[in-house]
């Protein structure tokens, strides 16, 4: 059985959420390797609509194993609370659930470091993270004195840490800014009271994703937030804490590169970024401009935090760059009806820095502040693709956009998304994904 990832290619929200749940049938397995609760994936089948963060978006299919990989940062509050909600909706996971035991916790603290750095930073430094304390638990785990979920078995040993934190240079941080960061004993007590709700799913995640591997089981891996977000290869500093690219599922799941049969591109028919830091296509032409239009018509509202996207064209020096670091084998274009009612859509196809027109995205941030797009106009479709389900009926101008937006980024368009329903997919028959999971 193939074993594939679908990863972000852009600043987040691209549709891994739908795309997830759309291909998770095909496999035994869907596992996340990095992020928290800053993801919001959202899947709508049917008349049932779900944003789940901490849950991998495979979990509608019934008998396929869920897995919360080691490379995550969990919060159990909000973990219980997606957990719920899934229940309520009869959504059965008993005996299918793992949560690896080396995934670290988001504890209080963490969480009251990322507001105390976001409301005190300038507008300059603020990254406008989602607040959810994933900066300061993936500082925790590379300092070397976070909580993983195996530490909230025993409450002694795991007070004995919590003091530590709580004492030590963190604690310090909160205190100065006059916040309590709480009472060892209390904060240790919570903890080990919300794990003994998920104890019986928590284990050593990697060796059983091994041994399904070794048994032919096939596992869907679900990157979230997106490649400009990614620590190293991002927009850095603005960006999560995590490697969001396609090899941290390595390190993030403790699974060999060669298990990896191939990797899919999630990319927005158009841009769209959360919270601060360069996007060199943004529209900025106010409440009739495009740069609205496309937020109006994609609902571009934040799933974790409600908060307005920025949106803009189609940024090509950036897919390009996502695609050679990810080595995307076929991507997936969704929101493409967004663009419906567009006479004309601009893409970019290069930047000019400086009057020197640049191959690839910078690494400077001053750099990135500076660029200006080179665009290319493609005519529209001016006409409703969201009841379209096959690949030969899109009409002419969007198939041609699609195409464009693939030899621009250098793969190849696999799966356009017409709607936010799982039925509003279209799979290009012979392409890449098709050939794969015989869709
Ligand atoms: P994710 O974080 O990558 O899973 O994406 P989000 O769920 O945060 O944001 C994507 C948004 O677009 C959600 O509201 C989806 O329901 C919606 N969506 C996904 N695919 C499509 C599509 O093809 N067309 C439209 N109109 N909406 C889509
Ligand atoms: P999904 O998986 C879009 C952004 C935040 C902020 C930066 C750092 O739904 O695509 P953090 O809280 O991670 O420290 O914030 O990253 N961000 C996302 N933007 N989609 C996401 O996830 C994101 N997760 C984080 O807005 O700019
Ligand atoms: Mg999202």
């Amino acid at each position: 059985m193939p074993n594939i990832a679908v990863v972000g290619a852009q600043w987040g929200d691209e549709g891994k959420g739908k795309v997830v749940d759309l291909l998770s049938s095909h496999f035994s397995v869907v596992a996340r390797f990095q992020g928290g609760p800053n993801a919001g994936h959202t899947v709508i089948f049917g008349d049932q609509k779900f944003a789940l963060h901490h849950v991998p978006s495979g979990v509608f299919r019934a008998g396929t194993r869920i897995v919360v990989g080691n490379g995550t940062v969990i919060d159990l509050e909000q973990l219980l609370a997606e957990l719920e909600t899934l229940r309520q909706a009869n959504i059965e996971l008993g005996g299918r659930f793992f949560i690896s035991d080396r995934a670290h916790v988001i504890l209080p603290l963490w969480k009251g470091l990322d507001k105390l750095r976001e409301t005190t930073a300038d507008a300059t430094s603020k990254i406008g993270t989602t607040l959810r304390g994933i900066g300061p638990t993936y500082e925790a785990k590379a300092a070397r004195w976070g909580v993983r979920m195996g530490d909230l078995a025993e409450l002694e040993h795991l007070e004995d840490r919590v003091r530590r934190i709580i004492e030590g240079p963190a604690g310090d941080r909160l205190r100065d800014a006059g916040i309590d960061p709480g009472q060892p004993a209390a904060v240790a007590r919570e903890a080990h009271e919300l794990w003994k709700q998920v104890a019986a799913t928590v284990t050593d995640t990697a060796t059983l994703l091994n041994d399904w591997i070794d048994e032919g089981h096939g596992v869907l891996f679900e990157g979230a937030q997106g490649t400009l977000l990614d620590v190293d290869h991002g927009s850095y500093p603005f960006v999560t804490s995590s490697n969001t690219l396609t090899g941290a599922l390595c390190a993030g799941l403790g699974v060999a590169p060669t298990r990896l049969t191939g990797t899919v591109g999630v990319f927005k028919a158009y841009g769209t970024r959360v919270g601060s830091g360069p996007m060199p296509t943004e529209l900025d032409d106010g409440p009739e401009g495009n740069g609205q239009k496309l937020r109006d018509r994609g609902h571009e509202f934040g799933t974790t935090t409600g908060r307005p996207r920025r949106c803009g064209w189609f940024d090509g020096v950036a897919a390009r760059y996502a695609t050679r670091i990810n080595r995307f084998d076929g991507a997936c274009v969704m929101l493409l009806d967004v663009l419906d009612a567009f006479d004309e859509i601009d893409v970019c196809v290069g930047y000019r820095l400086d009057g020197e027109e640049l191959k690839t995205f910078p690494a400077s941030i001053a750099a990135c502040e500076r660029i200006e797009p080179i665009y290319e106009t493609l005519p529209g479709w001016k006409s409703d693709t969201t009841a379209i389900r096959r690949w030969d009926r899109l009409p002419a101008e969007a198939v041609r956009y699609v195409e464009r937006l693939g030899e621009i980024a250098g793969t190849e368009i696999t799966m356009v998304g017409v709607g936010p329903d799982r039925e509003q997919s279209i799979v290009k028959p012979g392409s890449w994904l098709s050939r794969t999971l015989d869709l």
